[in-house]
């Protein structure tokens, strides 16, 4: 089996690109990806070498290029992923997450095969109470999560037409190494680590469903190899957390690692103004999964933090390289002003 993974220079897939090796020893992994800001070979340094892997630095909107490369199944993570970026300018998301997938569904097409796409509980929209499932209707608010919901209809689109052998997953927040320091959890961490004031956005109380990033990707594998064509699977662990709560646990922990004060730490804590549109919850129900393919999250969320914040003690060569780069634009445009007020 050739798997055609987009974006495994990321950080989902390339946790699963890992996993993916690690399991299933016949197999071997294409990692196709552009390698924007958020790529990171480095991500991929200890199996770069292996026989049963192969880098291509390319876009999944390149239709030609695709049609060069030979694979059985194609997983489709590449994507623009960050919200607060998509309100800075929403272009490059509907390029990627859109023209790509179409490009990848045509590909897929062409060579009648299996198709993946990874997507997010984000096209559900926001959620008061109850959770959403795969019938759930499709209320995207910002312009990454119409850019993700967009290409899920596409791929709906495909299967209903064409026949295609598509699925489809809805994850909710992953955690875990490897994730970029623009996002909460990391970021959080970091500037724990790097005594740096912590941003919270508004009253602290949005909710978020966390997951493990190997849960998701394990979640990715069954539905690869068990899923019915034509099929939603929502992947979520039932651990949903209001943000102030994370920071919070987030600080305990790194203090309790570090041997820090942690009244000191939450002194980093600073509300400031909040996202434009920010949804207030998202919950997801995984029954379906859970049923149809016995699958179950495995990481409890104060191991799956624990694990998380010592991976990142433990690897400042990977994020000091990130800080000292290009982020840091992004990082004072989204956060200097905010953080004076
Ligand atoms: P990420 O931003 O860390 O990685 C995205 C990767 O895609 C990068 O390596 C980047 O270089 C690559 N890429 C971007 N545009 C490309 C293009 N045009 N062609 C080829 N490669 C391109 O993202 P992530 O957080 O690992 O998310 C991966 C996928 O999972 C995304 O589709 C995202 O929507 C979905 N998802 C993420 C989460 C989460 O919590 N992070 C939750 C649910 C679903
Ligand atoms: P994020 O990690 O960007 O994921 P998403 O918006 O896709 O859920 O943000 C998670 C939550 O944390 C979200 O409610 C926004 C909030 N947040 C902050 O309060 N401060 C921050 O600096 C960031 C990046 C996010």
């Amino acid at each position: 089996m050739k798997l055609l993974v987009t974006g495994g220079a990321g950080f989902i897939a390339s946790n699963y690109i890992r996993y993916a090796l690690s399991s299933h020893p016949d197999y071997q992994v294409i990692n196709l990806d552009k390698l924007t800001y958020a790529g990171n070979l480095e991500n991929l340094k200890d199996i770069e070498s292996s026989d049963r892997y192969t880098f291509i630095k390319g876009d999944i909107c390149d239709g030609k290029l695709l049609e060069g490369i030979e694979f059985d199944a194609v997983l489709n993570f590449a994507a623009e992923s960050h919200v607060d970026r998509s309100i800075l300018d929403a272009r490059p998301f509907l390029q990627t997450n859109i023209f790509g997938t179409y490009n990848l569904l045509e590909a897929a097409l062409q060579r009648k095969c299996t198709f993946l796409q990874v997507s997010t509980d984000e096209v559900y929209g926001s959620v008061e109470k109850d959770f959403f499932n795969e019938i759930s209707p499709l209320q995207p608010n910002s312009p990454y999560a119409a850019s993700k919901a967009s290409s899920d209809l596409l791929v709906r689109s495909y299967i209903e037409t064409h026949n295609l052998k598509a699925m489809i997953t809805r994850c909710s927040n992953n955690y875990g190494p490897y994730q970029f320091p623009e996002k909460l959890i990391p970021l959080v961490i970091l500037n724990a680590i790097n005594k740096k004031p912590i941003p919270v956005y508004g009253d602290g109380m949005n909710v978020r469903d966390w997951i493990y990033v190997i849960d998701h990707c394990k979640a990715i594998d069954a539905v690869l190899h068990k899923g019915t064509p034509g099929e939603v699977y929502n992947i979520g662990a039932r651990n949903e957390k209001p943000n102030i709560d994370i920071i919070k646990l987030i600080i305990n922990k790194t203090a309790e690692i570090l041997n820090l004060d942690n009244v000191g730490l939450m002194d980093l804590i600073t509300f400031v103004d909040d996202r434009k549109g920010h949804d207030r919850r998202y919950a997801i129900d995984p029954a379906k999964i859970e049923r149809q393919l016995d699958w179950t999250p495995e990481t409890n969320f104060e191991e799956g933090i624990s694990r998380t914040i010592k991976w990142y003690i433990s690897n400042e060569q990977w994020w000091q390289r990130i800080l000292s780069g290009n982020y840091m634009q992004y990082y004072n445009e989204q956060y200097g002003e905010r953080l004076k007020n």
